[in-house]
């Protein structure tokens, strides 16, 4: 695979699946535009890869959750590197989590403070229609481009807490995807969606369940991105791929 002057723009990129992928596609050739919140790890990573000497990265402070500061992410690869070919949403985190929340102060969905799950919301669904609307504008005018959400098993499952979560990664996997890859049909532009099983970016998804009796590497998901945006994977569109070694097949009595 080779994606030599191919653009890419990377959400959630100072840390995990965000930054394992920008690190492939500029080994690859490519140029990465690496967005995220957290600027120390942000500022740290890409000056890693651009020492390297492959392909190019620029690293930008946004809020996937303010779409002012997308547009400007926006404007910034394209006044940088002429055009977007692949926008990949991997920013995100479960509200519950993020937020620290305190289950024995809030120990039913019902009684968690609604911010803790707009925040979620924000991020994990209005994060990704965000960057999607606005990297679409530039799709439009190529007429070309590739948008890839990250789903997860439990937009599949469900969580009776932690509900922002899945109601947010189902609506990219399930909504967000099938409709964007209807909007680029005028404009040869694909989208798909790829769900992840538990991975290890956090030592605690090795507790998570697989029919395989582990979690994935994350290079085995960022595998899966490339061969979607890579000449083999041109006529996947539309579609969502669970890559969760089988959770999905698990019997659930
Ligand atoms: N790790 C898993 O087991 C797993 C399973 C299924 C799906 N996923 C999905 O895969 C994707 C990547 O997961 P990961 O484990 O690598 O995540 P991670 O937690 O390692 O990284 C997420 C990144 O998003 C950034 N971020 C958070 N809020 C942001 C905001 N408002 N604006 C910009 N950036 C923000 C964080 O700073 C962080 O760098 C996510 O969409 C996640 O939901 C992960």
């Amino acid at each position: 695979m080779e994606f030599k002057n191919q653009v890419a723009i990377s959400t959630g990129a100072a840390s995990g699946m965000g930054l394992c992928f920008a690190q492939n596609w500029t080994d690859l050739g490519g140029n990465v535009v690496m967005c995220d919140v957290n600027e120390a790890a942000l500022t740290e990573e890409f000056a890693k890869i651009n020492a390297k000497g492959c392909g190019k990265a620029l690293g930008i402070l946004c809020d996937v959750r303010d779409y002012d500061q997308v547009c400007a992410a926006r404007d910034r690869a394209v006044a940088e590197f002429g055009r977007i070919d692949l926008l990949c949403n991997f920013a995100s985190g479960t509200a519950v989590r993020m937020q620290k929340v305190d289950r024995k102060q809030y120990p039913e969905f019902p009684d968690v403070p609604i911010e803790i799950y707009d925040w979620g919301i924000d991020v994990n669904l209005k994060g990704p229609f965000y960057f999607s609307h606005a990297v679409l504008k530039q799709m439009r005018e190529q007429k070309s481009g590739l948008i890839i959400n990250l789903g997860s098993i439990t937009g599949q499952e469900g969580d009776r807490y932690g509900m922002d979560y899945p109601t947010s990664k189902a609506g990219l996997m399930f909504g967000l995807t099938k409709s964007i890859a209807q909007f680029g049909e005028k404009y040869g532009i694909r989208c798909n969606c790829v769900s992840p099983g538990p991975v290890l970016t956090r030592a605690a998804m090795a507790n998570m369940k697989t029919l395989l009796g582990r979690a994935a590497e994350p290079q085995e998901i960022i595998d899966l991105i490339l061969f979607l945006a890579s000449d083999k994977g041109q006529f996947i569109n539309g579609e969502n791929i669970m890559i969760d070694g089988g959770r999905n097949a698990m019997g659930r009595g």
